[in-house]
Formats: C-alpha cells, structure tokens, sequence
C-alpha cells in the first residue's frame, strides 16, 4: 500500500515537473534591474523554469539591433561583473541568471540557442521580455524589449513584451527594502506579468500564430496599488488603419493603446506583427482574443 502510494507520488512530481513550461526572459534596461530580478523570481515562484539572459548593461532605445558580443570594456550595470569580463557570463549565485554584453536581441537570441538547450534540452515554450521601465508606445520602433520579443517571434518562439510606466532603473539590490516605490511597481508589474502568462498558457494548441508578438503596457502604479485592480483590455498600436478590427466590447475598432492606457488601472495588450512592428489582421487578433478572454475586459 505504503509502495503503491509511494510510486503514485514520485510519478505525479515527476508529470508536475515535465510539465512546467520553460521561459527566456529578456529585457533592454539590462541584466542587474530591479524589475527583471522581481518578475523572474515570480515567474519562478509561480511554477515556472525561467532563465534570464539579457544584456550586460542598458541597452534602452536599440530596437533590432544586433552586434557580434564582446568583451566588457566597461563593468557590468551596478558593477556587477567587472571592465574585462568576457562577453557572456552567469551571476555567481544562480546558474540560470546571465548577461550577453550585446544588445537585447543578441541576448534573447543566446537564451534561446544556447542557455535553454543546454539546461534543458530545448527552446523556449516562450519568452517574455520586460517588464520595461517606462511605456513603449510612440517609441515601440526604438524599443529594445519589443526588438527582443520581435525577434523571438521571428525566430519561432512565441512572445510578449511587457512595459510599465512607473518604476526606475535601479539595481535588483533594491528590491530588499519593501518600501521603496520602484520596489512596489517592480512587485505589482510582476504579479501582472504572471497572471498575464498564466492566461496565455492556459489553452492548449499554439501559445499564439507564428510571426506574431504581444504588446502589453502597464499603467502607472501610481493610483493603482495592487495587481488585482488593474484590468487587461485589448487595444490596436496605430490610430490609422484602413480595415476592421476584431469585434468586441460592441465595436469593430479597438481603442488605441495610447489612449486606453490614460482610463485609470488599465493594462492594455496588443496584438504586433513581428516583423513590421505595426497592428495585424482581424483574424489574429480573434485568436488572441479568444485566448485571452478569461482576464480581458471593456475599457
Ligand atoms: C538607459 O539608457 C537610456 C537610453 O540611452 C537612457 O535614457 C536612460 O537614462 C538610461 N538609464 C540609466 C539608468 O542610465
């Protein structure tokens, strides 16, 4: 009996275990913030495999950038690696928190070819990139989370980029006195982050079409002080467009990100073509839609 419950057991662990999705997580405002520290330890707590490779410093504003990695000529962001280092490395206390000193995309890219395979035999289910310290709506061009996430896509791994207006590019150091406000939004866009991801996971089939990213920005914490108060709302990049949308919320035409992000708690996602950076079809847009229900809201 004792045996039979034992093998029960050991096998259930081990169905848990395969079964926990593998995620690179990746950013611009590099490898050593606060906010990226925060959401891959809630990602982890949340029952995920996660590794982080992101870039050695702040690579802010490199959109698609991408360059051969080299040695450090200067330290690593908050002196975390020194001026000399070589052009990847790992943090000495966790072997699956590392630094490409390239640009995000060269990050994503090493994270997604060499890390993963090499801890767990595969690509990616997905990568997740950000949370970005500030909005990327008019500059989602420039960005280099969404350039990382793109580039994801692109390379066939399903992606969200995520951003939020409040929060500072300090060290993940700082995320051990509670109080501060970049702790705060740091704990709050994390908690997002992971219910955002559990909703996307939750459907089986593909996680979303190929060459498709999603765009997801978070508004201030300012007046918003817990992750339960904000609402997911699905929203279109571009004010110009020349067809449809998706119907929902009573209209063919989803309000524009900019927009919907200024109606209080509102955390908006929108559906980007990974290649243009711009708006998709009706019909993607459905897909994400219906994938997403469970959490999305009207404006
Ligand atoms: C990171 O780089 C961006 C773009 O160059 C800059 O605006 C920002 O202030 C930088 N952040 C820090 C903490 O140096």
């Amino acid at each position: 009996m004792l045996n039979r419950l034992y093998v029960a057991v050991v096998l259930a662990i081990t169905l848990l275990g395969s079964s926990a999705t593998n995620i690179v997580m990746t950013n611009d405002d590099g490898w050593a913030t606060a906010q990226i520290r925060a959401e891959y330890a809630a990602l982890k707590s949340a029952g995920y495999n996660v590794i982080l490779s992101a870039p050695a410093v702040n690579k802010s504003g490199s959109s698609s950038f991408s360059t051969t990695p080299s040695v450090l000529t200067t330290a690593c962001e908050f002196d975390t690696c020194a001026a000399g280092s070589p052009a990847y490395g790992t943090d000495a206390s966790d072997p699956n928190i590392h630094y490409v000193n390239g640009y995000p995309v060269d990050a994503v890219k090493y994270g997604i070819k060499t890390y993963a395979p090499a801890a767990w035999g595969s690509a990616p289910a997905l990568v997740v990139s950000g949370t970005n310290v500030g909005s990327q709506f008019f500059h989602a061009l420039v960005s280099g989370t969404i350039g990382a996430a793109c580039e994801a896509a692109l390379e066939g791994i399903p992606s969200v980029a995520f951003s939020g207006a409040s929060g500072s590019e300090v060290s993940y150091t700082t995320l051990a006195t509670t109080t501060l406000a970049s702790t705060i939004s740091a704990n709050i866009y994390s908690a997002l982050a992971v219910k955002f991801t559990n909703a996307l996971l939750a459907n089986s089939g593909a996680i979303l079409p190929a060459g498709i990213t999603l765009n997801v920005n978070f508004a201030a914490t300012t007046s918003c002080t817990s992750a339960a108060s904000y609402k997911f709302v699905l929203t279109r990049i571009s004010s110009i467009s020349f067809s449809s949308d998706v119907t929902t919320c009573g209209t063919s035409r989803l309000p524009t990100e900019s927009s919907a992000i200024t109606k209080g708690c509102v955390a908006t996602v929108s559906v980007m073509d990974a290649s243009s950076k711009g708006d998709v079809s009706a019909a993607n847009q459905a897909i994400v839609l219906a994938k997403l229900s469970p959490i999305l809201s009207c404006l």
